[in-house]
């Protein structure tokens, strides 16, 4: 039994990673904008850009574990109100790592694939990060503030992730399942290249770290397969029997309004496998196990 904070657990990511934990352990979570029950999990309003809110949320939790998982992902968002950006994904992690520090926490920061520039793809962790958006720019801060301030602090930098949501947040996956389902077409990047990542495997991947109190630093957690966001549409197409021809091939650079993306931020997945001992899903698999998990809220 462990007592475990995490943070954005109204959100996609966190809302998994609360139920996925919440046997066996003592779990909090927080939500910011939209209030949310998650069963065996204890929820507290919390802005992470606000130093009285994280303060008292530390001090009424003293976790033995802080997972922090809340942020602002919406890259066009992030690119117009930058400066909010900064404050909650850069300074709000700065703050969790130090009062972690001072409580003798744990921590788990979750990062982004988008701290890359997508040039090359297949990144180690030894790669140098060099976002090209300031959605990748403020998580890269980030982690460097999360192991300045926590030198013993996991970052976890994850590919884009499917699977079953709740409330306002699905994955891309609800989106286009909605769209499959309506008949409509579904607009995908052909030249968008990622390591899709089964949600499951990231709780699977947090509960061994938890257990294992020797990991520590940067890992990558990314399913084995790089494929556009249109290829993985044809297999979800496929899984289900729909129509392949309502998926509509589109190129990041014909859209005149979308603010920068890196074309290729696939992950190399081995350190984690090697040293966390994982073995990520590929998206067939990964695809079955979210069908198996229940009905993906739409
Ligand atoms: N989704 C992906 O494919 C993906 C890929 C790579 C990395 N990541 C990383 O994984 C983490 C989780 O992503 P996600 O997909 O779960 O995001 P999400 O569904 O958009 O959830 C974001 C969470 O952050 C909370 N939040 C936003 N602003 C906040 C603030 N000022 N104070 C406190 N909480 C705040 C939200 O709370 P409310 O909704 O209650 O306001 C929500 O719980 C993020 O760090 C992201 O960078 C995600």
């Amino acid at each position: 039994m462990r007592r475990i904070l995490i943070t954005g657990a109204s959100g996609f990511l966190g809302w998994n990673l609360a139920r996925a934990l919440s046997a066996g352990n003592e779990v909090w979570g927080t939500y910011h904008e939209h209030s949310i029950r998650i069963e065996g999990c204890r929820l507290e309003k919390a802005d992470v850009s606000s130093e009285h809110d994280v303060t008292t949320l530390m001090e009424k939790a003293s976790p033995e574990v802080v997972l922090h998982a809340a942020a602002r992902i919406d890259v066009d968002l992030c690119e117009r109100e930058r400066e909010k950006a900064s404050r909650v994904n850069t300074e709000g992690t700065q703050r969790i790592a130090r009062l972690a520090a001072e409580t003798g926490s744990r921590l788990i920061y979750f990062s982004t694939d988008m701290v890359f520039d997508g040039e090359k793809g297949m990144y180690t962790e030894e790669d140098a990060p060099r976002p090209i958006n300031h959605y990748g720019e403020t998580k890269l801060e980030g982690e460097r503030g999360a192991l300045a301030a926590l030198p013993g602090a996991v970052i976890a930098r994850l590919a884009l992730m499917y699977g079953r949501g709740e409330g306002g947040y699905g994955s891309f996956l609800a989106w286009m399942l909605q769209r499959l389902k309506m008949g409509e077409s579904v607009p995908l990047f052909v030249d968008q290249f990622r390591t899709p990542l089964y949600v499951g495997d990231v709780c699977l991947a947090v509960k061994k770290i938890i257990e294992d109190i020797h990991i520590k630093g940067i890992y990558h957690f990314a399913g084995p397969e790089r494929v556009s966001r249109y290829e993985f549409g044809i297999r979800l197409a496929e899984m289900h029997e729909f129509s392949k021809r309502l998926l509509q091939p589109v190129r990041m650079r014909d859209l005149e309004r979308l603010m920068p993306r890196p074309c290729d931020t696939s992950l190399d997945n081995r350190k984690a496998e090697c040293e966390i001992g994982m073995r990520f899903n590929g998206i067939w698999e990964g695809l079955r196990a979210v069908e198996e998990s229940g009905v993906i809220h739409i």
